[in-house]
This record gives structure tokens, C-alpha cells and sequence, in this order.
């Protein structure tokens, strides 16, 4: 009889417990110097100074850059100034929110040249992201950008090289990386609380239209109120398609499909918690089983993905899912499973579970021999193991504070703290482009019909 996990080699007492614990969000006042070390660099800081207020625009006003204005306006001193959209419906929607004065166009550029506005958000459609936020660096602004950071991993080569050339700030938008909860799941990672990464579940199940991208198209959608031709940019010239417009997501022209619409964010958590810089492959498959609407991006997908042994952890596999089928009625789980224990991840909850794997056998074995016998193998195992009985697993839940802002709300607050030099970007472009290059691969997988390959350090495709 031999302990399976007496001589294993300890990934986790490596990393200092001071370390973990100074990454806890900037709701939680404390210093972020320590993940920023861990996270790799110093970041050039454009100050502004504590009393000026932050003028802040948003490009692509939609769904998710109403959301974002709407939580970065809550942050002291930030005022909204302008935004811009493709759609005229969505203007008009900015001025009813934030007033008649605010500037308003369907001209991004008209923003960026802008010298009043210091800080943009980026919302549009995933096929503009990289052109405009170059732009925006290269006008000298700070720029919080939604994911996934690129469409195409050379893109976010191109980014990364402009970024540095400019020493500007730029925030990814996966914001559940600045939730309490991701930043205890870290810290709890890091002191060992689940033994040795083995394996890691996520899963995003939905069944509605609205969860399967089948947004609202308006009553008033024509070529009028929208400039069709913009929305296209570099993408094939098709005749106006309000569906295209308001639906992007499904067409791969615009969009990064579920993965990369989904699996970016858990990534971007997974590699914060675990300190992984990425996968070494993936291998995807999947379909349209339902929503035959015209998408060319599948409903369900299903990924396997090999994370190979660093100095931060051991190897391990992930196994990710999206549903948008979900006969249950949906739900999402991110479970991070170790070789003492599993942690279920939230932005606002945390909840682990210790157990040691139970190494007595029971009656299903012992039955097969002489009852003397098993007396004896009895005797042996508690010489070995002690003679108590396995014990159920211990449960330790995180919750966050009553009143806790949520993870969006810190994202935002240390992106506009940094632009006030007190705070560091914690989702820069490298470490975009790793959660997104990881999240991609589904895609190269799925309809390349392969086992993709992908180096981790480099973030290029092997
Ligand atoms: N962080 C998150 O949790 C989260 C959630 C949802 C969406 N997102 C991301 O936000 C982005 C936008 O998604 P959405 O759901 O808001 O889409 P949306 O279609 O609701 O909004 C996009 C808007 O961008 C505008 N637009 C398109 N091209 C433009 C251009 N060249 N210049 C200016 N405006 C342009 C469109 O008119 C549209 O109103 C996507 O990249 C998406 O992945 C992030």
C-alpha cells in the first residue's frame, strides 16, 4: 500500500502566501503591487491628477457599451462626454441617458482626435477592435477594450507592438479578473487549499434566443438610420442585412463564435488563478443542433484543452462547454479541481472543498475474501491510514462583502486609477492575447477539423 500523493512534487508552496494575499481587489483596499509583479511588468502611467475629472467617450454604444459607460460613470470623478455609434437609434439613446450636451457621431475618429476626451471605451463588434483601439493609443488615449482583445492572433501582435511604442494604458474588458471572488480563488489556489491542478470543468449552458444571440432587431433599421458600409469595414461587402448588423455575433465575418466570445473570459480568470500562461493544445467539436438561423458559428461546442506542467502547476486538462441548447434551462459552473480538493469559482463566490481521496476499501471489495482475511487487510490499511473512517469533505464558502460593487465596477475603478497613477492594469495586451489566443483555438480546432497546437509564451500557433 503506497500514499499516491506522499512524494508529489508541491507546485503551490513555491508561491509566497504574501504574494496571493496582496491580490485581493481594489474594493478590498489593498496593495496591488505584488499580483502586478506576478502578472510580470511595470506599466507606464499618463497621470491625472486626483482632482481633475476623467472625460470619458464610448465607441460602439450597444448592449455591452451602455453597460460598461453606465458602471464606469459610478467610479468618483470619470465624466461621460461622448459616444458613437453606427446606429442612430443607439445616439439617441446616449442623449437620453446622459443628455442633449453630450457629443455625439457615427465617426469614431471624430473622438479620438477629440482633445477633451482622455479615456475611450471600445464596445463594437470583435472585427473592429484592433483597428480602432490602435487608433485610440496612437491619440493618446486610455483605452478600456472589450473582449476578446482580437479577432485574429496577429492582431494582437500588431497591439501589443503599438502599446509598447506608445507606453499607452490599455484594459481588456474581462472584468470577472477584478472580482473579489477571482482574487480569492487565487489566493486559495496559491496556498495550496486544492493540492496539485488536475483538471478544470467549465460550462456555459443557456436556452433562450436572447442567450443564443437572437437580439432585437428595431422597428426603424434601414439604411438610414445605420451606415452599413462602416459596420463591414475590412469584412466581405454584402448588400445592407439589418440581422448581420444587429446579430453579428452569429456570422464569422464579425464575430469570434462562442469560444471567443465565451471561453475568453474563462481564460482570462483560469490563467489569473492558476498563474498559467496558457494552453499547449485544443481540440473542439460541435454544431448548429438548433438555432438554424442563418449563423455559421455552432450552438454547441465542446473543447478539450492540454495545459502543460510549468513552475505555477503541474500539467492538467480543461474541458469546456458552451450549450446554447440547454434543455435544463441553463447555467454555468467553473470548477477547478486539484489532487486535495476542488474550488467552485464566481465573481462574487468562492466555494472549496477539502478531501483527501479515501484509501480504505469498503464491503464492495472486501466481501470477495474470507472474513479472516479482511480482518487482516483491515488491520493493515489502519496501520497505514490511521483507523478512522474516511471523513466527508470540509466546505469553506467565500462570499462577498454586503454592498460589494461587483467585478465590473472594479475593473473600471482600477483602469481609471491607473490612468491616476495608484493602481496597475491588471489585463494588459499580453495578457489579452493569451486569454484570447487560448479561447481561439476552439475555433481553429472546430473548423479546421484538427488538434491545434499553440505555444503559450510566444501566443502563436505551432
Ligand atoms: N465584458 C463582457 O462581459 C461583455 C458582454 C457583452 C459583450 N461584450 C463585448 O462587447 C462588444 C460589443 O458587444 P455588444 O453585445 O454590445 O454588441 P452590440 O451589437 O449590442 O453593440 C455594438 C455596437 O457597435 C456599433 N458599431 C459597430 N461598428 C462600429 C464602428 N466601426 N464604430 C462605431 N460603432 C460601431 C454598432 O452600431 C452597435 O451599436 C463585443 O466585443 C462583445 O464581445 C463584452
Amino acid at each position: 500500500m503506497k500514499k499516491t500523493n506522499a512524494s508529489r512534487r508541491s507546485f503551490v508552496k513555491k508561491l509566497s502566501l504574501g504574494t496571493a494575499a496582496a491580490s485581493l481587489a481594489p474594493y478590498l483596499g489593498k496593495s496591488q503591487e505584488a499580483a502586478v509583479r506576478v502578472l510580470g511588468k511595470e506599466y507606464p502611467v499618463r497621470k491625472i491628477p486626483a482632482n481633475d475629472k476623467i472625460r470619458l467617450a464610448t465607441i460602439g454604444f450597444g448592449i455591452q457599451g451602455i453597460g460598461d459607460t453606465m458602471t464606469a460613470v459610478k467610479v468618483p470623478g470619470v465624466e461621460f462626454a461622448a459616444a458613437c455609434d453606427l446606429y442612430t437609434g443607439r445616439l439617441e439613446r446616449a442623449r437620453e441617458l446622459y443628455g442633449k450636451d453630450i457629443f455625439t457621431t457615427r465617426d469614431y475618429r471624430e473622438i479620438l482626435s477629440r482633445k477633451d476626451i482622455d479615456a475611450v471605451i471600445i464596445a463594437t463588434p470583435d472585427h473592429w477592435h484592433k483597428t480602432i483601439a490602435i487608433e485610440a493609443l496612437q491619440a493618446g488615449k486610455a483605452v478600456y477594450l472589450e473582449k476578446p482583445m482580437i479577432k485574429h492572433i496577429d492582431e494582437g501582435h500588431e497591439l501589443i507592438s503599438v502599446w509598447k511604442k506608445t507606453g499607452g494604458i490599455l484594459q481588456v474588458g474581462s472584468q470577472g479578473m477584478s472580482s473579489v471572488g477571482n482574487a480569492k480563488a487565487r489566493e486559495m489556489f496559491r496556498s495550496g487549499a486544492i493540492g496539485d491542478l488536475v483538471l478544470v470543468e467549465i460550462y456555459n449552458d443557456r436556452f433562450s434566443s436572447e442567450g443564443a444571440w437572437q437580439y432585437p432587431i428595431p422597428p426603424d433599421a434601414s439604411p438610414d438610420t445605420i451606415d452599413f458600409d462602416k459596420f463591414l469595414g475590412k469584412a466581405p461587402k454584402v448588400p445592407y442585412d439589418p440581422t448581420r448588423f444587429f446579430r453579428w455575433r452569429n456570422y464569422q465575418d464579425y464575430g469570434t463564435g462562442v469560444a471567443g466570445d465565451l471561453f475568453v473570459h474563462s481564460f482570462s480568470t483560469l490563467h489569473f488563478v492558476t498563474g498559467s500562461k496558457g494552453p499547449v493544445s485544443a481540440r473542439s467539436t460541435g454544431g448548429i443542433r438548433y438555432w438554424k438561423d442563418g449563423r455559421d458559428v455552432p450552438d454547441i461546442l465542446l473543447s478539450l484543452y492540454d495545459f502543460q506542467e510549468t513552475e505555477e502547476h503541474p500539467a492538467f486538462n480543461a474541458i469546456l462547454r458552451i450549450n446554447f441548447v440547454a434543455g435544463n434551462g441553463g447555467g454555468g459552473g467553473f470548477k477547478i479541481i486539484g489532487t486535495e480538493g476542488m474550488m467552485e469559482v464566481g465573481s462574487n463566490r468562492v466555494t472549496l472543498q477539502q478531501r483527501k481521496p479515501a484509501m480504505k476499501p469498503s464491503g464492495y471489495s472486501l466481501k470477495a475474501y474470507p472474513e479472516e482475511i479482511q480482518k487482516k487487510i483491515i488491520a493493515e490499511y489502519d496501520k497505514e491510514f490511521g483507523s478512522g473512517t474516511p471523513g466527508k469533505a470540509k466546505e469553506t464558502v467565500f462570499q462577498a462583502p454586503e454592498g460589494y460593487p461587483g467585478a465590473h465596477y472594479d475593473h473600471f475603478l482600477r483602469f481609471f486609477e491607473t490612468m491616476r497613477g495608484n493602481d496597475h492594469i491588471i489585463e494588459d495586451p499580453v495578457y489579452g492575447l493569451r486569454a484570447a489566443g487560448a479561447a481561439l483555438l476552439s475555433n481553429f480546432s472546430y473548423f479546421g477539423k484538427k488538434i491545434v497546437h499553440w505555444d503559450p509564451e510566444k501566443m502563436q500557433l505551432t
